[in-house]
């Protein structure tokens, strides 16, 4: 890894960073060296240096780096920062918030201690086969396959969490469900699933657990190896005019409930 890196140094400073750029330009590569010597799709850096420094945010980046540092998430500033922002203007504070696909626990941890750090005291219930992926769609999900992700356990992601006011629900969440029947409030609802099935059902179940302002956020949304969840996104957009989405170039995509419907159970 550091021999590919120094190779990338040293022709980067003799070749220069521009004349590289411009022979990926013409190649019609979707590849830019940003100025600090990173290689990534150059939309995702427009303008970096200009833009407002997430590391100001004291309570945010304390807490996301501690959580990143952990590795027990997927997730890195852009996505966990979604979740603060979010936290951080709940119409309903209070309300409860939910996690699906937890996998070691990052994630669920992060809304934890966000939550108690804002005081919102919302209830946060997390879910996970903690077995890895229970069904997945052959034609829709590709390289997923079920199983994938189990490298963990329901008692690791409960010691790692360390409190006893998150309930964290083992099992197939095509099963597990039934636990949330009465809870008819949700703020705050977290899909990270992967594949179609799940992703699918999420959406048909907490559409009327939501009020209107109530977010929902499913990861992976602009990943080409979800290719199947995203499917089931675009199904339940489609079909329910009262949600609003919005794409993010983390990758995430944010149903926003606009209003009253006839299927909210309250
Ligand atoms: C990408 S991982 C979640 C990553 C995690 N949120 C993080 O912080 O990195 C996807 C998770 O979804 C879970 N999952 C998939 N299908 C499920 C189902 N039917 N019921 C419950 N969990 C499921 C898998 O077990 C896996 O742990």
């Amino acid at each position: 890894m550091n021999i590919t890196k120094s190779i990338i140094e040293t022709t980067i400073k003799t070749v220069g960073r521009k004349r590289i750029n411009r022979y990926l330009k013409r190649r019609g590569i979707k590849f830019e060296i940003a100025r600090q010597g990173a290689t990534y799709y150059s939309y995702y850096w427009q303008s970096a240096r200009k833009k407002r420094d997430l590391r100001e945010d004291d309570d945010f980046w304390k807490l996301s780096t501690e959580i990143i540092k952990e590795k027990r998430t997927f997730l890195k500033y852009d996505r966990l920062f979604t979740f603060w922002q979010i936290l951080q203007r709940l119409p309903y504070p209070g309300d409860p918030v939910v996690e699906i696909g937890t996998y070691r626990g990052g994630s669920a941890k992060f809304l934890y201690q966000a939550i108690k750090k804002m005081n919102l005291n919302c209830p946060l219930y997390v879910f996970d086969t903690f077995e890895g992926h229970a069904v997945v769609d052959a034609d829709l999900d590709g390289r997923h396959k079920v199983g994938s992700f189990s490298e963990t356990s329901y008692e690791e992601v409960k010691n790692y969490i360390d409190a006893a006011e998150v309930e964290i629900i083992p099992g197939d969440f095509l099963k597990t469900a039934g636990v949330l029947e009465p809870i008819q409030n949700f703020s705050l609802i977290h899909i990270d699933v992967d594949v179609y099935p799940v992703t699918k059902f999420c959406l048909a179940f907490f559409k009327p657990r939501t009020k209107p302002g109530s977010v929902i956020v499913i990861d992976d949304y602009g990943n080409n190896y979800c290719q199947g969840l995203k499917q089931a996104v675009d199904e339940f957009v489609q079909e329910n005019a009262d949600f609003c989405m919005h794409y993010l170039l983390s990758g995430q995509a944010l149903l926003f409930r606009l209003k009253k419907s006839d299927d909210m159970r309250q």
